[in-house]
């Protein structure tokens, strides 16, 4: 009969994406490519906020995980966490109610996530959190509040690894929003580490694979204070007298940087500026060891088996210590110094990688979304 739907038939999805910094571009650049190899199901819009603005914060991620331009650029750029929050939210609205979404997928636990998630719950658009159930059970991070909020508000909790059902579950979170489809990041790493290898970077830079340690630091705890930030710089430089350390320095670190640690660490230290994705995966595949307080680092390492310092108190992420290569070290000169020998002694044969890390996570993803498509 003429105009009748059948039983089971819905119609292509609307699927909102949003990133808006660093970390979020290879979370979504898998999800947004499996999803075009489905035009009969999906129909995608990209949005990116601008919380990161810079080329080597955004625009090199693009090139490198050839990601498509994005059709909408919010352009909010930096403030206080209320600022950024609020200028997103007000700025991503009309977008919303614009193109009118079936889905918003968000991902990670940034700024941009949790408001763009607090706009759909407020409009009735239902969102799908890639990266949920994460807790560090620290609410001194900012991102932990936005993990948490995120997560409250989501329809769809996607989790990367099986702690994070129990922690969804433990919040009381109902098992029909949970899915457990792996961690999309490696399905990014596993797409282009063989590009990667083949960068120049690490010869380029007169490096010797394993015969280096690679260094980031950019979490308010560790590098907004300057007493702090110096006590692990000192440690970088000791490491420094042993074993070249190469750290490419995040906007926030130089921000605290004074010209005199600038200059003390310039001396042992060798200082970069941001790098592209594929070329800082080219130094972390040969590295000896990363010392880090990023996430996903801690579970990019994991996957390779390189030796990881997470230079934080606890990590979100237990999965990359209890199974991967991840250890936690205080922030405390001497403490980092000898974890740092212990790790550069360590083989980097048995590793092991963590359930559905497996480079397949996006499809996953899609197939999750497209089981709970809106009806015609
Ligand atoms: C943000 C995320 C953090 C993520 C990190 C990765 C939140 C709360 N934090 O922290 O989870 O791990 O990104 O990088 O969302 N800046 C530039 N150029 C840029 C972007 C930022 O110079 O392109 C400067 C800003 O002016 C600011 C500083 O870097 O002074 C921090 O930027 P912001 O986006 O506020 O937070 P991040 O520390 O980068």
């Amino acid at each position: 009969m003429a105009g009748t739907v059948p039983s089971g038939s819905s119609r292509r999805q609307r699927i909102l994406h949003v990133v808006g910094a660093r970390p979020n571009f290879m979370k979504t650049a898998p999800v947004m490519a499996e999803m075009a190899r489905r035009p009969a199901e999906f129909e995608q819009l990209l949005v990116h906020t601008g919380q990161h603005y810079d080329f080597e914060m955004s625009g090199v991620f693009f090139r490198d995980l050839e990601m498509p331009t994005p059709d909408r650029f919010l352009d909010v750029g930096s403030g206080s966490h209320a600022e950024q929050t609020a200028r997103i939210m007000i700025a991503f609205e009309p977008v919303v109610q614009d193109w009118r979404p079936d889905w918003v997928v968000v991902v990670g636990d940034v700024n941009s996530t949790v408001a763009c998630a607090l706009v759909c719950a407020k409009l009735g658009v239902r969102v799908a959190h890639v990266e949920a159930g994460l807790r560090s059970c620290d609410r001194t991070m900012p991102e932990e509040i936005n993990r948490l909020v995120t997560d409250q508000l989501a329809d769809l909790l996607l989790t990367p690894s099986r702690d994070a059902d129990a922690n969804l579950r433990k919040e009381g979170v109902d098992q029909a929003r949970i899915e457990f489809v792996g961690n999309v990041m490696i399905d990014t790493l596993v797409k282009h580490l063989a590009k990667a290898r083949g960068r120049p970077i690490v010869s380029r830079m007169g490096l010797e694979a394993a015969g280096y340690a690679l260094v980031t630091l950019h979490r308010p705890s560790n590098v907004d204070d300057p007493g702090d930030l110096r006590e692990v710089l000192e440690g970088l430089c000791r490491i420094g007298g042993t074993l070249p350390v190469v750290f490419p320095v995040h906007p926030r670190t130089r921000h605290s940087l004074d010209e005199g640690m600038l200059s003390a660490l310039s001396a042992r230290v060798t200082l970069l500026d941001p790098l592209g994705y594929l070329d800082f995966i080219a130094l972390l595949d040969s590295a000896r060891l990363v010392i880090t307080d990023s996430g996903g680092l801690q579970e990019e390492s994991t996957y390779l088996g390189v030796p990881c310092l997470t230079v934080r108190p606890n990590t979100e992420r237990p999965i990359t210590i209890s199974c991967g290569t991840n250890r936690l070290v205080p922030r405390e000169r001497d403490a980092l110094v000898a974890a740092a020998r212990t790790a550069a002694e360590e083989s980097r044969a048995t590793r092991a990688i963590p359930e559905l890390w497996d480079g397949a996570t996006a499809p996953r993803v899609a197939r999750a979304i497209a089981a709970r498509a809106s009806p015609r």
